[in-house]
């Protein structure tokens, strides 16, 4: 398969981003695609914290030329269920990454699409937020999933963010998560809601790409420091995280989760 580098993206902080970035790694690892795992949250990294990796280096390393992209990945075991992939650790905390100047923003995506060429799927896991950087990097990576739960101001924000997104020349391929969910049919509500919102203010609305059910299992894996699909493979969330990863490209490919293309078609 070619290249694909999917960003996982919000606005509100605290939806559940991170969480599906490594669900999502390890899904695609799982359906045996090289799979690269990058934490791309310039404020608060913590990725390596969530899998419980000691990190070779990291995205700081690489951007200040210390190291070069190549070395600084970690690999992370599977464990049992396999799906082992790749982890390009962030530095939390550090801030360093966040005032980038544009020159390095530039650089920063050129080393980071010349490293996913090596792979068939790169996640980027985003900070919340509407920063420049983070647009940058959320927009070149070409494909973007807006995570939302059912919260309104989780609605908002994701609204400001396709918003913001989808007016910058070069608008990456848009589709949509809703997490956290009680069931289908209050996720399906989730979802009208935004879809409402986007075609009435922007012309067009990305699709909906999956649903991902809340388990109290999430936050117990996230504190063993273990992945939620090695500690509980029966959990709720499981199934609607496996469809996400065996339909995303399908999801992509509509002519609605392009901005672009979409608006005009309206
Ligand atoms: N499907 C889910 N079911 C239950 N809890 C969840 C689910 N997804 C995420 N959570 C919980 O929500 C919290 C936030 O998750 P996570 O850190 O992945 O969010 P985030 O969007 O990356 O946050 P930030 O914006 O701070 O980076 C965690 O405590 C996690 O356990
Ligand atoms: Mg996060």
């Amino acid at each position: 398969m070619t290249a694909s580098l999917i960003a996982i993206a919000s606005g509100k902080g605290g939806v559940g981003k991170t969480f599906l970035a490594i669900a999502l790694a390890q899904s695609f690892a799982r359906l045996r695609q090289r799979t690269l795992l990058l934490d791309g949250d310039l404020g608060l990294a913590n990725i390596d914290v969530q899998l419980g990796l000691q990190p070779k280096g990291d995205l700081l390393s690489v951007v200040t030329g210390r190291m070069n992209m190549a070395d600084a990945v970690s690999a992370f075991d599977g464990g049992a269920g396999g799906g082992g992939f790749d982890v390009m650790a962030g530095r939390s905390g550090s801030g360093a990454l966040r005032s980038l100047p544009a020159r390095d923003v530039h650089l920063l995506g050129q080393s980071i699409k010349m490293t996913a060429a090596r792979y068939d799927r790169t996640v980027v896991d985003l900070g919340a937020g509407l920063d420049t950087t983070m647009l940058d990097i959320a927009a070149f990576c070409g494909q973007v999933l807006v995570v939302l739960t059912d919260e309104p101001t989780s609605l908002t924000d994701a609204y400001a963010f396709i918003k913001v997104i989808s007016q910058r020349p070069g608008a990456p391929a848009l589709a949509v998560v809703v997490n956290m969910a009680r069931d289908e049919r209050e996720a399906q509500r989730t979802y009208a809601a935004l879809e409402r919102a986007c075609i009435k203010f922007l012309g067009f609305a990305p699709p909906l790409a999956g649903i991902v059910r809340g388990d109290p299992r999430v936050r117990d894996a996230i504190r063993a420091q273990t992945p939620y699909l090695t500690r509980s493979p029966a959990g709720t969330a499981v199934a609607g995280i496996g469809k996400l990863a065996a339909t995303i490209d399908t999801v992509f490919a509509e002519r609605s989760a392009h901005p672009h293309l979409a608006a005009r078609a309206q």
